[in-house]
């Protein structure tokens, strides 16, 4: 895709060749730090022009220090989340709801669906996260010593889980995996097909949860109102995509990145599985570390910001990959210190957007890494093999093959 040119408003000394989308790999890289290769910015300025820093090739203001990028997140007067990004993949006009809606629409969804992942309904699921995650690990124990942690372990426990949510149960579990890798991280034609799939699912399940309504999610949506009138189908749609999108390939990332560090790592691997009460504060450390999502906000009217000129539509890039590695927030930044206190990190996002499902991905998080520490002994990233991971929006770990003996 060529690349467009750059703006006549932004200064050229402003624009740079390195881009977030881009700089850590795209494609699929053995042996990657995709982490690694976008905390190089911190030592120049807080923000500057990347000439192409999304899917579509449009340039952006890359913003780099964790304090303005909160600036940014919390304005979404000045920085709107109306942006369409499933949308474009479709070529239909759905907006994902409610990330890409703006306050106050943004409030009235947000409200609607707070209590489905709120910390009292995530309690409500655990039994059942904790049960998933101890058969498939006693599974994988039971046939070998060793496995592909993503395809045996990350991948369909996350799945799971997410299908339990919506009420369906587990046969269409590697279909759905499937469609949510494409979606996120495949080519051009891989990407639409995945969208359309998708949308057809959901589609189908909220005429089923209409006909037969049932205890779960779905069902729960196509009965809601929002300010005394029932949904439309464009938001049934928009809420349904989102859920699935969300849910599913960021927290078996998660948990792929974590198990890949404590596999590399063998003295935290033992600290945790010996004082398993750190795991908690351990995985809040490895979500600081390790995020996986680049946030891109539009501008509503021009402004100068930091010394750079945004003008009305530019976008503007807050990664959390870079927030969390910023040396004037975190000390030693590229350093995982396991006990790290007060990780004011920004996997989870900042605003009105913050991560919806927070709760249940942290505790299917810490209880995935507790029952593998209390099931797998010594493991260590198996000899000739090497852990795939790739760049992008949303950066992502492919497969992951550990030994133990
Ligand atoms: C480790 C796992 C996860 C990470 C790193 C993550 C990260 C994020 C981030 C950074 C945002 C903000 C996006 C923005 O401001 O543009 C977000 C929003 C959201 N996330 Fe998550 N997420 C995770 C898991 C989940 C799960 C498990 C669910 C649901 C089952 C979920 C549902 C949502 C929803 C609905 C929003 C939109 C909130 C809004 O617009 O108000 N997420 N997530």
């Amino acid at each position: 895709m060529a690349t467009p040119p750059v703006p006549d408003h932004v200064p050229p000394e402003m624009v740079s060749d390195f881009s977030v989308f881009t700089s850590a790999g795209m494609a699929p890289t053995p042996n990657g730090d995709p982490h690694a290769a976008v905390a190089c910015v911190h030592s120049g300025p807080p923000i500057f022009y990347s000439r192409s820093n999304t899917r579509d090739g449009r340039g952006a203001w890359v913003i780099t220090r964790a304090s303005d990028q909160r600036r940014v997140l919390q304005d979404a007067e000045t920085f709107s989340s109306n942006r369409r990004i499933f949308a474009s993949a479709l070529g239909e006009d759905l907006p994902m709801v409610p990330l890409e809606l703006d306050p106050p629409a943004h409030g009235v969804f947000r409200s609607l669906l707070n209590p489905l992942l709120s910390p009292k309904r995530v309690k409500e699921l655990e039994p059942a996260v904790r049960e998933r995650a101890s058969a498939l690990i006693d599974r994988i124990a039971a046939s070998g010593k060793s496995c592909d942690v993503m395809k045996d372990f990350a991948f369909p426990f996350t799945v799971n889980i997410f299908l339990r949510f919506l009420g369906l149960p587990d046969d269409r579990l590697d279909t759905f995996a499937g469609w949510a890798k494409d979606l996120l991280h495949g080519d051009d034609v891989r990407r639409p097909a995945a969208a359309k799939t998708i949308l057809a699912f959901i589609d189908e399940l909220a005429a089923m949860r209409r006909k037969e309504p049932a205890d779960d999610f779905m069902t729960f949506i196509v009965q809601a109102k929002v300010e005394g009138r029932w949904l439309t189908d464009q938001e049934v749609r928009g809420i349904g995509v989102l859920v699935f999108i969300a849910g599913l390939d960021t927290v078996a990332a998660a948990i792929g990145f974590d198990l890949a560090y404590l596999a590399r790592n063998l003295k935290d691997q033992q600290l945790l599985r010996s004082e398993p009460d750190r795991i908690g504060l351990a995985t809040e450390e490895l979500l600081r570390a390790y995020p996986t999502i680049q946030l891109i906000r539009v501008a509503t009217k021009d402004i100068d910001f930091e010394g750079a000129p945004i003008r009305k539509g530019d976008y503007v890039s807050c990664a959390t990959m870079i927030a969390n590695r910023d040396p004037a927030e975190f000390e030693c930044p590229n350093t995982v210190d396991l006990g790290r206190e007060d990780n004011r990190h920004a996997a989870f996002g900042y605003g009105p957007h913050r991560c919806l499902g927070s709760h249940l991905a942290r505790r299917e998080i810490v209880i995935g890494l507790e029952e593998w520490l209390a099931r797998i002994p010594q493991f260590r990233i198996k000899k000739g093999t090497a852990p795939i991971t790739s760049g992008g929006h949303v950066f992502g770990i492919e497969n992951l093959i550990l030994d133990w003996f």
